[in-house]
């Protein structure tokens, strides 16, 4: 890595298959990152714990995810690509920073609400701290920008205060990380049902993962909720229908968007006809991605050379934080 660039990091469960959502939220922004920031991405594979506490599928999953990352652009001679259990210097920072991040605030955090909502029986104190563990993440390299959706700024929020609180009562330490996105608005990739987002934690009809293949991508999409079309030209477009025209502008060529969308105001759209070449387009996209993790994830041997390279890497700008964090605490002894 080139000194003096600034440091980006960002991390990913792996708790799923990564899907259209990730790839055009999160994969595509990462990719162009590394080639101007020193760019750390991680499989954050401690924080799976706070909602999977089963791990006999973990090994699998970060590889899976780790072949699937490079696919998508990711690239292990530009970027560092580890896993944070092969860290150890995350969880003393996470400790440290555990005494600066008050029970009131932890409680009051919206994704710890949800999955309090959501796993009642298990409302572990690692689900409460997470966005602690999130932090030791970010500043234990010292990070300038964290490239994440909407759904994270509020864990960015608190990384920044963490940070503030450090830097004011042993000494400045950290820079205060920044949320990061290339436009202002992301692109929000729509499940095909219309409701919500696609998500990666169940296998599902109403998402397009990176590794499904053609038949059941054209499947999928010649599923996805359609209406009998606008009554009068130029209509605003119901949710559900402007998902795929998003997916349409993402895959397909500028022309053929252009096409459907004069049909769409022209109230003659075929969405019939739409689907089967959202499908065609899509499958163009996806196949040699899928081929690429597919071919990767065939060779675990390689996948864990890449991990572990990156796991030195990260480790030595981690130990350099650490050593700075330690001396300012004053736990240096000789
Ligand atoms: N909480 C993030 C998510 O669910 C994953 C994550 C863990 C992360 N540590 C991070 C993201 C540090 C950015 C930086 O998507």
């Amino acid at each position: 890595m080139e000194k003096n660039k600034e440091i980006v990091l960002s991390g990913i469960r792996p708790t799923g298959f990564l899907h259209l959502g990730n790839y055009f939220g999160a994969l595509k922004n990462w990719s162009r990152m590394q080639y101007e920031y020193d760019c750390y991405f991680f499989i954050a594979d401690w924080h799976s714990l706070t909602t999977h506490a089963d791990t006999s599928e973990l090994r699998l999953n970060t590889r899976r995810l780790v072949s699937e990352l490079i696919a998508g652009g990711l690239d292990p001679g530009k970027c560092t690509i580890y896993a944070q259990s092969d860290i150890p210097e995350i969880p003393e920072l996470y400790l440290y920073l555990n005494m600066l991040a008050y029970k009131g605030e932890l409680e009051k955090t919206v994704t710890f609400k949800d999955k309090a909502r959501q796993q009642p029986e298990n409302i572990n104190a690692g689900l409460l701290t997470y966005p602690v563990l999130q932090a030791a993440d970010i500043l234990i390299h010292r990070a300038h920008y964290v490239p994440v959706g909407k759904d994270q700024e509020q864990h960015i929020e608190m990384t920044r205060n963490f940070a503030e609180r450090f830097n004011h009562r042993y000494g400045e330490i950290f820079p205060i990380p920044r949320a990061f996105s290339y436009s202002k608005d992301l692109v929000k990739i729509l499940s095909l049902d219309g409701s919500g987002k696609m998500s990666k934690s169940e296998q599902q009809m109403n998402t397009i993962y990176l590794s499904d293949e053609d038949a059941l991508i054209t499947r999928k999409i010649m599923k996805a909720k359609t209406d009998q079309g606008p009554t009068a030209p130029n209509s605003k477009k119901p949710e559900y229908i402007q998902g795929l025209f998003t997916l349409l502008g993402l895959v397909s060529s500028p022309e053929i968007l252009a096409g459907f969308e004069y049909d769409f105001n022209h109230c003659h759209i075929r969405y019939g006809d739409m689907k089967k070449q959202l499908a065609e387009d899509m499958i163009r996209f996806i196949s040699p991605i899928r081929g690429k993790a597919a071919a990767l994830q065939n060779d675990p041997a390689q996948i864990d050379e890449i991990l572990a390279i990156g796991a030195e890497k990260a480790r030595k700008s981690a130990a350099a934080t650490l050593l700075e964090v330690r001396k300012a605490l004053g736990f240096k002894y000789h």
